[in-house]
Formats: structure tokens, C-alpha cells, sequence
């Protein structure tokens, strides 16, 4: 934990500094390759890439399901690096980076040629977590919390809610982790993997609105009057790195419509 703080901070400091410094309003580059349809492409891939949920895939079971898993992996994060160059302006690049951060570290166990004691229990929850990956819907509901922040006009407490609404997610996990095929300790590894997905944007940005303090209990619920209806929210986008990035944008009274 401490150690990805440190390497996090600067990032974190960036996030600030982008939301109140930002003057464009637009999320993606005005070039004829930056089409909507090749945004929601690279939607699609992230999700697929995320794994859980409805557009997730299969988690590898056996070590002769790795060189498929891991070259889907690469030409995901591949795909997903090539249009955030082409289409993102160098600032806006910054913020997916702690995605594909998060992504690679993730996936590393799987996609190393050495045969770890990690690898080896990874593939052992596979069976049983397939047979609910694709019904898990707690990152589908933490997209959609998300994204409903993003016409509050209610500054930077957003990244409180945003913040909590993950605590509310990590919950969700390890309800849903409780089926008869899953040991404990698999649904501790499998809660570190999905800590590790998503965690590095909390990690830094946010302070005591974590799993570990009671903050979340306390939150208010959101000022109704501080709803702005003029906002459009793009509800095509279904992962959580454009709900989060829409919702980053939004603080400064952004549109969030690309
Ligand atoms: C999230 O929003 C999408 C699109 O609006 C909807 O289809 C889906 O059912 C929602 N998911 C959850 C878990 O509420």
C-alpha cells in the first residue's frame, strides 16, 4: 500500500491540477480517425479486459489457457494505447495510464513464463469463479453511480461519493464471492485482484473515504438541489475508466458529453 502511494502521488497531484487548470471541453481529438464508434470500441475492450461482468471473459483455468489470455491481453491494452495516443490530448492520456498501470500489473502473474506458487493459485479459483464472472454486476453498478455523479454540481466532493460507491463495490464483491465452490482463501485472492484493478485510483485519491474508515457510513446523500438537468450524461460508454475520466471532467462544470 505505502509503496503505491508513493509512486501514485504524482499522479494524484496531476488529477487536481488537470481539473482545475483544464480549459478544453472536449473529451476526444477533433481527427477523423477519433470517431464515437472507435471510442465505444475501446469501451468494449476495456470491459473485456476488466474480465468481470456482463463483456468480461473467461479467467484462465489451466496454464494452457495462458498464451491465449495473455495475447488477448497485450492486443487489448495494445489497442487501447494506440487510440488514447491518437485521439487524447497529453494531459487526458495521463489519467488512462493509471488504468494500464493497474491492468498490466494485474495480469502480470498470468503473463510471466515463470510458474509461480501466485500463478498456480490463480488457476486454481478459475473454475469456480467462472462460473460467475460474467453475472457479477458490481463494477456495472459502480460505472453507473459514477457516471450519475457527473451532473451534480457539487465540485470535488464527487471524488468522496465516487470514493465510497467503490467501498460499496469491494462489499458487493464479497457478497456475491459467496458460493459453495469458493474457499476463503480464493475469495481473498480473488478480492486482492479486484482491489488491484481498480484500487489504484483510489489509492490516491481518496484519503479517508476508504474501506478502512467509517466515513462512508456518514456520507449525506446528494443534494438534489446541486442536480444540474442541463448536463448530458453518453450512457453508451459502460466501463469504469469513462465513467471515472467523465466524472473527473465534470468537477470544473465540464459537459461530459465527448
Ligand atoms: C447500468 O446502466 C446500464 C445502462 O444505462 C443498464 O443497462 C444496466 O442495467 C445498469 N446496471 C446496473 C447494475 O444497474
Amino acid at each position: 500500500m505505502m509503496r503505491l502511494q508513493t509512486i501514485l502521488l504524482p499522479l494524484f497531484f496531476f488529477l487536481f491540477g488537470f481539473s482545475i487548470c483544464a480549459a478544453k471541453k472536449s473529451l476526444l481529438l477533433d481527427k477523423p480517425e477519433c470517431t464515437q464508434k472507435r471510442l465505444q470500441e475501446v469501451d468494449r475492450n476495456f470491459l473485456r479486459l476488466i474480465a468481470i461482468g456482463e463483456f468480461g471473459r473467461k479467467f484462465p483455468e489451466k496454464h494452457s489457457d495462458l498464451p491465449k489470455f495473455c495475447k488477448e491481453t497485450n492486443r487489448l491494452i495494445d489497442s487501447m494505447i494506440k487510440f488514447i495516443s491518437d485521439c487524447y490530448p497529453p494531459d487526458e492520456q495521463r489519467i488512462f495510464k493509471i488504468y494500464f498501470f493497474s491492468a498490466k500489473r494485474t495480469v502480470k502473474p498470468f503473463c510471466t513464463k515463470k510458474r509461480t506458487k501466485k500463478l498456480q493459485q490463480l488457476l486454481e479459483l478459475g473454475p469456480c469463479l467462472n462460473t460467475i464472472i460474467n453475472q457479477i454486476d458490481c463494477l456495472d453498478q459502480l460505472t453507473n453511480k459514477t457516471r450519475e455523479l457527473i451532473p451534480y454540481q457539487i465540485g470535488r466532493d464527487k471524488i468522496n461519493y465516487a470514493c465510497c460507491y467503490y467501498v460499496d463495490a469491494l462489499k458487493c464483491a464479497e457478497n456475491v464471492l459467496n458460493i459453495q465452490c469458493m474457499t476463503n482463501n480464493a475469495k481473498d485472492v480473488i478480492l486482492d485482484l479486484v482491489r488491484s484493478i481498480g484500487g489504484d485510483m483510489v489509492n490516491f485519491a481518496c484519503g479517508d473515504y476508504t474501506e478502512s474508515t467509517d466515513r462512508c457510513d456518514h456520507i449525506p446523500p446528494l443534494p438534489k438541489n446541486k442536480f444540474d438537468k442541463s448536463v448530458k450524461v453518453d450512457k453508451k460508454l459502460r466501463s469504469i475508466a469513462f465513467a471515472q475520466i467523465g466524472m473527473v471532467e465534470s468537477m470544473e462544470g465540464f459537459s461530459a458529453e465527448p
